[in-house]
């Protein structure tokens, strides 16, 4: 059984071969700008953790870990542009660096290299692999369009909010853990539960994201604090804030979306004054706490040795702490 650490170290040498590099230089370069300083690198941790619930030898399922990983940097790299993002990292988002073009040429590249990783897996898991894999790309989609849609409307639901989140979010850390159990060989029922699992800790993580976006700090955070409040996303915490406000406050609300080209640290302080006299911040956490006691609850229902689930709860407890 390895430890976090041992993992995290194996992900970071197989990310640092750059196998993936071709020509022009130029058309990768952004892809090892995004994969080189680190993120918290989850998802390739969630797959060996799954493999490595079945098999010892961890160093086979490292590709397609990486390719977890890559696919993710993927998703972030078109996620910048759509959100008109600055800040990822501590760093430069890659189309403020480069420009747009880049920025979605050297997506779609770091998609197809994720592919490529992600096929290294005996050929008996490959079509599931992959068809599984295609699966969870197809939700981001969906949740990235949701997520987008919801910027121009200001009656989102908590479910619908819920079903974006976890279409954007939280079905590629399910598709992490469920690809390193199939590729392992796990039964049936772990691969499913193992999916479950991850779906729950994923809308926690999500959720948790949305309140950092808020209440974080933007040297830990590594990226701007209010962007979600200054692109009008439909947060756990919006949606909150509008359901619980009077009517003068939700006026002022609805007042502060439609100006989005007007001071950004105006609206930022004033839509979290209405946070803080609301109280979403408990709100939010209470909603995290609610998802991580379902994912205890199914990772008790998988039949694997103690030690492992330990694991398994030192990460989940590492992510609850989490400030960035
Ligand atoms: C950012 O993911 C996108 C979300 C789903 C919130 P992470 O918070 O895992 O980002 P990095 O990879 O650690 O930077
Ligand atoms: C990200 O959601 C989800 C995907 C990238 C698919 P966010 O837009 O909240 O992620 P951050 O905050 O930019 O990392
Ligand atoms: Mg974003
Ligand atoms: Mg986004
Ligand atoms: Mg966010």
């Amino acid at each position: 059984m390895y430890t976090i650490d041992e993992l995290r170290e194996m992900v970071k040498a197989e990310l640092e071969k750059q196998e993936y590099v071709g020509d022009p230089y130029s058309l990768y370069e952004p892809i090892i700008y995004m994969l080189g300083d680190g993120g918290k690198r989850l998802r390739p941790l969630l797959a060996l953790l799954a493999y490595n619930l079945y098999r010892d030898d961890v160093e086979k399922a490292l590709k397609p870990a990486i390719g977890i990983e890559i696919f993710h940097n993927y998703t972030l790299l078109h996620d910048d542009v759509m959100d008109d993002a600055t800040l990822r990292r501590g760093r430069l988002t890659v189309h403020k660096k480069w420009n747009s073009n880049v920025a979605i040429l050297s997506g779609d590249a770091a998609a197809v290299t994720a592919y490529k990783y992600i096929e290294y897996c005996d050929d008996e898991y490959l079509r599931r692999g992959i068809d599984g894999f295609n699966q969870v790309a197809m939700d981001v989609c969906r949740g990235q369009q949701y997520d987008m849609e919801f910027e121009t409307r200001d009656d989102v639901t908590e479910e619908e909010y819920l079903t974006m989140i976890y279409l954007k979010t939280s079905v590629l850390i399910a598709g992490s853990l469920r690809h390193g159990a199939l590729i392992a060989g796990a039964p049936e029922k772990d691969y499913t539960a193992l999916y479950e699992f991850g779906g729950y800790l994923g809308q926690a993580f999500q959720l948790q994201d949305d309140y950092l976006d808020v209440y974080g700090d933007v040297g830990v955070f590594g990226k701007n604090i209010g962007g979600d409040i200054v692109t009008n996303k439909k947060t756990y915490m919006l949606i909150k804030a509008l359901e619980l406000a009077d009517e003068a406050t939700k006026e002022e609300l609805r007042g502060w979306f439609a100006r989005r080209d007007g001071n950004p640290r105006e609206k930022i302080e004033a839509v979290t004054r209405v946070y803080d006299r609301l109280h979403i911040d408990e709100l939010a956490l209470q909603k995290i706490n609610a998802y991580l006691e379902k994912s205890y609850a199914v990772l008790d229902e998988i039949q694997v040795k103690p030690e492992f689930k330990e694991i398994f709860m030192e990460v989940i407890r590492e992510l609850i702490g989490r400030k960035k």
